[in-house]
């Protein structure tokens, strides 16, 4: 009896505390969301209170536990934070300032994110107890050094996104990778570092990093391109001021499926520059506002007559200063499942007129306008009949100017006859009289000749 009131108790008051993180928050059967994992999904974000200073325990099982949006400044020791079934937990958008060694205490987690709060200090034990971990998202703290910040203890990383932490000078001198400095697993196949303030790719900077897949290395201070490690797929380098594209750049990347070059300051997308890549299904070159020339040959040769080996699938040089494309594109281009040249300020000239042969979406055609002729400046192309598309137009000004000179020589000669030659045209009767007289005489030689002669 003693027993069973002691169960009921532990039980009642198990019931009692997990009841109440799920009366707090939004708990639901992971089950029910058809996943492989059981375990409850919590959604603690936007709790108003300090959730982690309020007693809670987590149900036995745990799948995901979202603390997101709480204003939590520091992590304590939390009942909240401590199972050892949660696989994924949010702490993002939060005002954590540094993570000390013995905080987390999840050894089955593989997802953590902790971007969008303070982080200045990460405790190079901090992921000690988390070393399953197969994705980490860092982006927007404060993080600065490898002295406080290491993965050494992360070996399963797979995923890490580093964005907007001031890391860019740190990472001249410590390489990511190097166990003296951040510790990074060789392993990673996906890293971003967008806007961390770098302004130049050290040289071997990726070459322990023999599995990377996706590198996103935008909003940097970059002006050459360097050495991309060979096993990319994604490579963005968007928002760079990289001045110039070459061939040699992407010889080597035969995996690369994505390239994004949005908004750099290059002036011209040169002939051969993509032949290399083989695999390309996307390639972005949006908002390149120096951008004037895109060569017919940028995909070589052999795919303007045969596009059997050309993948590309979606090709994009929206808000460019691009003004022609070559007609020889026609062929390649056709092959596209989306094209969007818009926003660029295109010479609507018969150079142009094979655009509209292309099959482009309705959404995609809306911005592809003229810039030149003047009559049909903002025109939109899908729209203007392709009569307009003249190159005649500028012969058709040299004919007006033609015929008005040739006019205004006539009407010259034609008062020089009059005035030079008036006198001969008012004796015109007596000249014709004269004439008809000569030959009269003339005519009258042989009759009168013979009268003469004897
Ligand atoms: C967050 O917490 C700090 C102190 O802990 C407090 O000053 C601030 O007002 C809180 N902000 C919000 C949005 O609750
Ligand atoms: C960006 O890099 C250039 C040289 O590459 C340098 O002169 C400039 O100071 C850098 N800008 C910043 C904000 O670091
Ligand atoms: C790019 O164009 C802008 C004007 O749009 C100009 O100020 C700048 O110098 C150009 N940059 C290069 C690298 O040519």
């Amino acid at each position: 009896m003693k027993l069973y009131i002691i169960i009921t108790l532990i039980i009642h008051s198990y019931t009692v505390r997990s009841a109440n993180i799920c009366a707090e928050c939004v708990c639901r059967d992971s089950a029910k969301d058809n996943q492989d994992f059981l375990g409850d999904n919590i959604d603690c974000s936007y709790y108003s209170g300090a959730i982690l200073k309020t007693d809670y325990v987590l149900p036995s099982v745990v799948y995901s536990l979202d603390l997101s949006s709480n204003n939590i400044t520091q992590l304590e020791q939390s009942g909240l934070l401590k199972s050892t079934t949660l696989i994924e937990l949010s702490l993002n958008n939060n005002a954590i300032k540094e993570i000390k060694t013995k905080e987390l205490h999840f050894p089955q987690l593989k997802w953590l994110d902790l971007s969008n709060n303070q982080l200045e200090y990460l405790d190079k034990d901090a992921f000690r107890n988390v070393n399953k971990l197969e994705y980490l998202n860092l982006a927007n703290n404060r993080l600065t050094t490898h002295e406080k910040l290491g993965f050494h203890r992360l070996s399963n990383l797979n995923e890490l996104i580093l964005n907007h932490n001031d890391l860019g000078p740190s990472l001249m001198e410590a390489n990511l990778f190097d166990r003296d400095g951040f510790g990074l697993t060789h392993k990673i196949q996906s890293l971003s570092i967008s806007g961390i303030n770098l302004n130049r790719v050290p040289d071997n900077f990726f070459s322990d990093a023999y599995d990377i897949r996706t590198l996103i290395i935008s909003k940097n201070n970059l002006s050459d391109t360097f050495e991309f490690p060979f096993t990319l797929e994604y490579l963005d380098l968007s928002d760079n001021p990289i001045k110039e594209i070459s061939e040699e750049d992407f010889s080597d990347l035969p995996g690369l499926k994505v390239l994004k070059l949005n908004n750099l300051r290059i002036k011209e997308v040169p002939e051969y520059v993509f032949t290399p890549l083989h695999g390309l299904g996307q390639l972005e070159l949006e908002r390149n506002k120096n951008l004037t020339v895109f060569s017919s040959l940028a995909f070589g040769r052999e795919v303007l007559d045969d596009p059997d080996d050309f993948v590309l699938e979606r090709l994009s040089l929206k808000g460019s200063r691009l003004t022609k494309l070559e007609k020889d594109l026609a062929v390649p281009f056709g092959q596209l499942n989306l094209l969007d040249l818009q926003g660029n300020p295109w010479r609507c000239d018969c150079e142009l007129t094979w655009l509209k042969t292309l099959q482009i979406e309705p959404e995609y055609y809306e911005h592809l306008r003229c810039a030149w002729p003047k009559p049909f400046y903002n025109s939109k192309i899908f729209e203007l009949d392709s009569k307009y598309f003249s190159c005649t137009l500028s012969t058709h000004h040299v004919g007006l100017i033609i015929a008005a000179i040739t006019f205004c020589v006539t009407l010259a000669l034609t008062a020089v006859y009059i005035f030079v030659y008036i006198p001969k045209h008012q004796s015109r009767g007596s000249c014709i009289a004269n004439m008809a007289s000569a030959s009269t005489a003339y005519t009258m030689l042989p009759i009168n000749s013979p009268r003469s002669e004897p």
